[in-house]
C-alpha cells in the first residue's frame, strides 16, 4: 500500500491523510496467503481504519470489523444496488434479493429461501456426499490431482444443476462458463461469461414457462411478487445469482481450506482422528479465510468511522479484514478449534446475510468428512506457485495436491 497520492487523484471531502493506493484486484501472493496478506496490509501499524483508494474508479475500503458490522446492518445508509467497485462489474440486470434494498428485498429473499429449506438441504447433501465419494475414490490410487479442477469445482455446480433440474450433458458448458467468470482476470471474460450464462439461463426460462416441472426456476415462475408474475430478466437476475452465488464461493473455500490442510499434519491427522470435531473446523476455518469482497453504496452523505461520505460513493468491505481483525480476535491469523466467539462477517450480515450458509456448511463439512476418510495424508506439490485470483470473490487457480499410495 502506498500513502502520499496526488491530491487531483482523490475528491474534494476526501482527506489527503485517508488516502492509500490499494487495490483489491491486484492482491499479489505466490502461496495462496491471501487473507493475511490482505489483514498485513490494513491492519499495519499506523493504518486508517477506513481510507480511500483511487484504484478501480475510486472508492472508500473499511479495514475493521466494526466498521463492516456497521455498514452491513445499515441498509438505510448504505445501498447494495452496486456489489462491485468496478461499474462494468455490477450485473444487468441486477441479482435479486441481492441488489434489493429493504423493504422489497424480502418478498425476493423469501422466494429463493424455499429452494434451502432444511429438507431441501439434506437431499442436496447426500447428492453431495455422493458425488464427493465418487470423485475422491476417482483419483485416489494417482495419488494426486489439482483439487480445484478435479474436485472443488463439481459438487457446487452439481447441487445448482440439481436444484434447476438441467441435463448432465450441459455440466462441461456450465463449468466452462463459471471457469471465465470466477478465475479469469480479463473483465473482457467475465463480461462475455456474464452474457453466455445468460443466453443459457433465459432458455430455460422459456423452456420451464412451457413445460413447468418441479424445478427452482419453475417455482420461480409460478411465484408472484407484489401480486405479480416476475418477468424474465427479474427471473435471469435471480437465477444467475444463485448459480454464481453457491459456485465460486463454495468451491473457493474448499481450495482455502485443502492448502490449510495441506500444510498443517497436525490440525489434520486431529480431524482425521475426531470426525466429530469437523463440524467445529469448519465455522474455524470460515472464520480465517474469508473470501468475499463486498461493495455497498452510499445512499445519502453521512459519516462512517469518522469520515465524512457522500452519497454515491462506493463502499468496498473486504471480509478478509473482519476474520482476521486483532481486535475482535486474538491470534487472528491462528487456526484454533477451541476458539469461543468465531462471530464473523465470511457470510456478510444484516438483511442480505448469505440465503446458502447452511448449504455451504454442509458441503464443506462433507468434503472433509469424505476426503479424510480416504486421503488422510496429503501435501502440496513440491515447489507449487499457489497464486490468487483477487475480486468480488477470491479463489486460489490452481491446488496441486499430492500423497502416498499403497
Ligand atoms: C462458502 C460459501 C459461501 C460464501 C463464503 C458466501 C458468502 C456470501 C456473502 C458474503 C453474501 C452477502 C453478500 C452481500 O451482502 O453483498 C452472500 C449472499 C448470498 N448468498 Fe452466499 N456464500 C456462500 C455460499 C452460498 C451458496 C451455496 C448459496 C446458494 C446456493 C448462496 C446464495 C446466496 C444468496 C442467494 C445471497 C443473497 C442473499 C440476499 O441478498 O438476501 N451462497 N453469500
Amino acid at each position: 500500500m502506498a500513502f502520499g497520492i496526488p491530491a487531483a487523484q482523490r475528491p474534494e471531502h476526501v482527506p489527503v491523510e485517508r488516502v492509500i493506493d490499494f487495490d483489491i484486484y491486484a492482491v499479489q501472493v505466490d502461496d495462496g496467503e491471501y487473507q493475511a496478506q490482505i489483514s498485513r496490509q490494513l491492519h499495519a501499524p499506523g493504518a486508517p481504519d477506513i481510507f480511500w483508494t483511487p484504484q478501480n474508479g475510486g472508492h472508500w475500503v473499511t479495514a475493521r470489523a466494526d466498521l463492516i458490522d456497521e455498514v452491513l446492518a445499515d441498509p438505510q445508509r448504505f445501498s447494495s444496488r452496486r456489489i462491485s467497485v468496478i461499474e462494468a462489474m455490477n450485473p444487468t440486470p441486477p441479482f435479486a434479493p441481492l441488489q434489493i434494498d429493504p423493504p422489497d428485498h424480502a418478498q425476493y429473499r423469501k422466494l429463493l429461501g424455499l429452494a434451502m429449506s432444511p429438507l431441501a438441504v439434506k437431499a442436496l447433501g447426500d447428492q453431495a456426499r455422493a458425488l464427493a465419494i465418487e470423485l475422491i475414490e476417482g483419483f485416489k490410487a494417482k495419488g494426486e490431482c489439482e483439487f480445484i479442477g478435479d474436485f472443488a469445482a463439481h459438487l457446487p455446480i452439481a447441487i445448482f444443476m440439481s436444484m434447476v433440474d438441467l441435463p448432465a450433458e450441459d455440466r462441461p458448458q456450465l463449468l466452462d462458463i463459471a471457469e471465465s467468470l470466477v478465475r479469469s482476470d480479463s473483465l473482457m471474460d467475465v463480461m462475455q461469461g456474464n452474457q453466455r450464462l445468460a443466453a443459457y439461463t433465459l432458455q430455460k426460462i422459456s423452456e420451464r414457462r412451457s413445460k413447468p416441472g418441479n424445478d427452482l426456476i419453475s417455482q420461480l415462475l409460478a411465484a408472484e411478487v407484489g401480486g405479480k408474475p416476475m418477468d424474465d430478466m427479474t427471473l435471469l437476475g435471480m437465477v444467475d445469482l444463485f448459480l454464481l452465488a453457491g459456485l465460486d464461493t463454495v468451491a473457493s473455500m474448499m481450495g482455502f481450506f485443502a492448502r490449510y490442510l495441506a500444510l498443517n499434519a497436525g490440525f489434520r491427522q486431529r480431524l482425521a482422528a475426531e470426525p466429530e470435531s469437523i463440524a467445529r473446523a469448519v465455522e474455524e476455518l470460515l472464520r480465517r479465510f474469508p473470501i468475499a469482497n463486498l461493495a455497498r453504496q452510499v445512499i445519502d452523505d453521512c459519516t462512517l468511522g469518522g469520515v465524512s461520505l457522500r452519497g454515491g460513493d462506493l463502499v468496498l468491505l473486504p471480509t478478509a479484514a473482519f476474520g482476521l481483525d486483532e481486535r475482535r480476535f486474538e491470534r487472528p491469523e491462528a487456526v484454533e478449534l477451541e476458539r469461543k466467539s468465531k462471530i464473523n462477517a465470511t457470510f456478510g450480515g444484516g438483511a442480505h446475510r448469505c440465503l446458502g450458509s447452511m448449504l455451504a456448511r454442509v458441503e464443506l463439512r462433507i468434503f472433509l468428512e469424505e476426503w479424510l476418510a480416504r486421503i488422510p495424508d496429503f501435501q502440496l506439490r513440491p515447489g507449487a506457485e499457489l497464486s490468487v485470483h483477487s475480486g468480488a470473490v477470491a479463489a486460489i487457480r490452481q491446488l496441486p495436491l499430492v500423497w502416498d499410495v499403497d
